[in-house]
C-alpha cells in the first residue's frame, strides 16, 4: 500500500469562496478540527494577503503540533519573508510558493516570458530554501501548460530545493485521463523527480475535481490537495471527504493509505459549513443530509433486508450518529459535560459555565436538546471574542400586524459601554429590526446577503441566520442562532458588525507582541 499525504487548503483556497470571511478564533477552531481529522498538512492562509491572514497563520502555526502548517506565497521575496514570519514557530515550517506556467497566464497575467518565469521560480525557491526546510512549489494552471516547459522548470526548482511539486488544475479544465497522463509524463521525463513528492490540486468547474484527483493518485501522486465540503474559488476544490471515503470504500481499486480519521468527517464538515455559512447541499456525496436516506419503498425494503443492497457507506463510518440522544430540562451539569466532550468540545471552566447556562435557557423553551442544537450553541461560545469592545444586544421588541407597518424597538450597549435605544419601522419585521440596529450603530453598514435556516427539524427548532455586509468599507459576515428567528437575525447583524472591532483588537494585540 502506498501512503498518500492529505493537504487541506480549506483555510486558504476554501476561504477564497465568495463571501466567506472567517475570524481568527474560527480559523483556529477549524485548524484544531483538521488536526483531529488527521490531515498531514494544512494551508492556514496566505500571510502576505492581509494582516488578518498573517495573524491567523501565525496563531495556527503556534498552536497545531500534529499536522504540518503551511502558508501560500507568490514568487516574491516579500511574500516569502512575510510567510516566514508567520510560520517560523511552526513544528515543521513549510512554504507553499507558486507561479503560473501556462502560456495564457505568463503572457497576460504575469507579462513575463517563459525564461523569466523559470528564472523567478528558481530564484525564489533558492531564496526560500535559506529558511524553510520544506518547500512546495506550484505551477499554477499546470494542466494548461506546455509539458516540456513543465519538465524543464520542475527539474530546476527541484535542484533549487523544492521538496514537493504541485501541478494544479487551476481552472478545473482537465479530465481524469489527461490529468493522469500529465503526471505520468512528468514522472517519466523529469530526471530528479525522485527527490520530490508529486502533488495534485483540482478545481471543480466541470465537476471532475475528485475524479481528477483520484486519477492523479493512480499516476504516482503521493499528496492530494483539497477542501472540506469542496468549498473554494468559483465551483470549489476537490472535496477531501469524498476522496477519503472513495479511497476507503474502493480499496480494491485504490491500494493507498492516508492518516485520516474518517469518523471526524461529519464534525469537520458541520463546523466548516456553520462558520462559513456555506450550506452543504442535501444530495452532496458523503456529507449531505440525504447521503444515507432511502426514500423509495423498494430501496427501504432492500435496506431492511440487507443494508448492503443500497448502502455502500455507513453513516457511522463518517461520524454520523444515529442516536443523537438528547438532553432535556432535567439533565444535570455532569451529563451536559459528558455530552459536550462526546461531541468534541473541550471548554475552559468559564466557557463551560456559560454553555451550561445557555443550555438551561434553551431547555426552558425546547423539550429536547439535540446534538445539533448543542453544537450550534457551543461553536458560538467557543469562538466568542473576550476582551474586545463590542456592541451588545440588551433587549428588543418587534410589533407585527398584517395591516400595520412593523415596528422594532432595540436597546444596545455600544463599544464604549453606553446604553442606547431607539425604534424604527420597516416593510417587514426583519427590515424594521435591521433599520433600528442600523440607526443605533454608528458605523456605515450595507447588508448584502441574509440567509435564514433551521437547525434540525420540528416547530421548536433553533433558527440560524447568516448575513453578509460591508461595515465601514470592510466585507464581513455574521452568524447568529436563537430559538426565535428575529433574535437570531439581530444576533447575526451584531456579530457581523463586531467582527470589525475584533479584527482591529487582534491586530493591535499582535502588533504589540
Ligand atoms: O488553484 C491553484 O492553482 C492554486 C494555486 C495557488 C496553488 O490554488
Ligand atoms: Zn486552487
Amino acid at each position: 500500500m502506498v501512503h498518500v499525504n492529505i493537504f487541506d487548503t480549506t483555510l486558504r483556497d476554501g476561504e477564497q469562496s465568495p463571501g466567506v470571511n472567517l475570524n481568527q478564533l474560527e480559523k483556529l477552531e477549524i485548524a484544531r478540527q483538521l488536526e483531529r481529522f488527521g490531515v498531514d498538512i494544512m494551508e492556514a492562509g496566505f500571510p502576505a494577503s492581509s494582516q488578518g491572514d498573517f495573524e491567523a497563520v501565525r496563531a495556527i502555526a503556534r498552536t497545531i503540533k500534529n499536522s504540518s502548517v503551511t502558508g501560500l506565497a507568490r514568487a516574491t521575496k516579500s511574500d516569502i519573508d512575510i510567510a516566514w514570519d508567520a510560520l517560523k514557530d511552526a513544528a515543521e515550517p513549510r512554504l507553499h510558493v507558486f507561479i503560473a506556467t501556462s502560456p495564457i497566464h505568463m503572457q497576460y497575467k504575469l507579462m513575463k516570458t517563459p525564461d523569466e518565469v523559470m528564472q523567478t521560480a528558481v530564484d525564489m525557491v533558492s531564496y526560500a530554501k535559506q529558511r524553510f526546510p520544506h518547500i512546495e512549489w506550484s505551477a499554477e494552471d499546470a494542466s494548461r501548460s506546455d509539458l516540456d516547459f513543465l519538465v524543464q522548470i520542475i527539474t530546476k526548482v527541484i535542484d533549487a530545493g523544492a521538496t514537493v511539486i504541485n501541478l494544479p488544475d487551476t481552472v478545473g479544465y482537465t479530465t481524469p485521463e489527461e490529468y493522469g497522463r500529465m503526471f505520468r509524463y512528468i514522472r517519466e521525463n523529469v530526471p530528479n523527480i525522485h527527490k520530490a513528492a508529486l502533488s495534485c490540486h483540482c478545481h471543480d468547474d466541470l465537476g471532475m475535481a475528485v475524479a481528477n484527483s483520484l486519477a492523479a493518485i493512480e499516476n504516482g501522486v503521493t499528496q492530494v490537495e483539497g477542501t472540506i465540503n469542496g468549498i473554494g474559488e468559483r465551483a470549489g476544490n476537490a472535496s477531501l471527504e469524498e476522496i477519503a471515503v472513495a479511497l476507503n470504500i474502493r480499496k480494491d481499486r485504490y491500494p493507498y493509505t492516508t492518516n485520516l480519521v474518517l469518523k471526524e468527517i461529519k464534525r469537520t464538515s458541520d463546523l466548516i459549513s456553520r462558520f462559513t455559512g456555506m450550506k452543504v447541499p442535501g444530495n452532496k456525496a458523503v456529507v449531505g443530509k440525504n447521503a444515507f436516506a432511502h426514500e423509495s419503498g423498494i430501496h427501504q425494503d432492500g435496506v431492511l433486508k440487507n443494508a448492503l443492497t443500497y448502502e455502500i457507506i455507513t453513516p457511522e463510518m463518517v461520524g454520523v450518529q444515529s442516536n443523537d440522544l438528547v438532553l432535556g430540562k432535567h439533565s444535570g451539569r455532569h451529563a451536559f459535560k459528558d455530552k459536550i466532550e462526546q461531541i468534541g468540545f473541550d471548554l475552559s471552566p468559564e466557557k463551560l459555565n456559560e454553555a451550561f447556562t445557555a443550555f438551561k435557557q434553551l431547555t426552558d423553551r425546547k423539550k429536547e436538546v439535540t446534538d445539533e442544537d448543542l453544537f450550534t450553541i457551543l461553536i458560538d461560545i467557543q469562538t466568542a471574542a473576550v476582551d474586545v469592545k463590542k456592541y451588545e444586544l440588551v433587549a428588543f421588541q418587534v410589533q407585527y400586524a398584517s395591516a400595520n407597518l412593523p415596528t422594532a424597538t432595540v436597546a444596545l450597549t455600544t463599544p464604549e459601554g453606553i446604553k442606547v435605544e431607539t425604534a424604527r419601522t420597516g416593510n417587514g419585521s426583519v427590515e424594521a429590526l435591521y433599520n433600528t440596529l442600523e440607526a443605533l450603530i454608528k458605523e456605515e453598514i450595507f447588508l448584502t446577503d441574509f440567509n435564514l435556516s433551521s437547525v434540525g427539524s420540528g416547530r421548536d427548532a433553533l433558527a440560524e441566520v447568516h448575513v453578509k455586509m460591508t461595515v465601514n468599507g470592510t466585507k464581513v459576515s455574521g452568524r447568529g442562532s436563537a430559538q426565535d428567528v428575529l433574535e437570531a437575525a439581530a444576533k447575526a447583524f451584531i456579530n457581523a458588525v463586531n467582527r470589525v472591532f475584533f479584527n482591529q483588537t487582534i491586530a493591535v494585540k499582535e502588533s504589540a507582541l
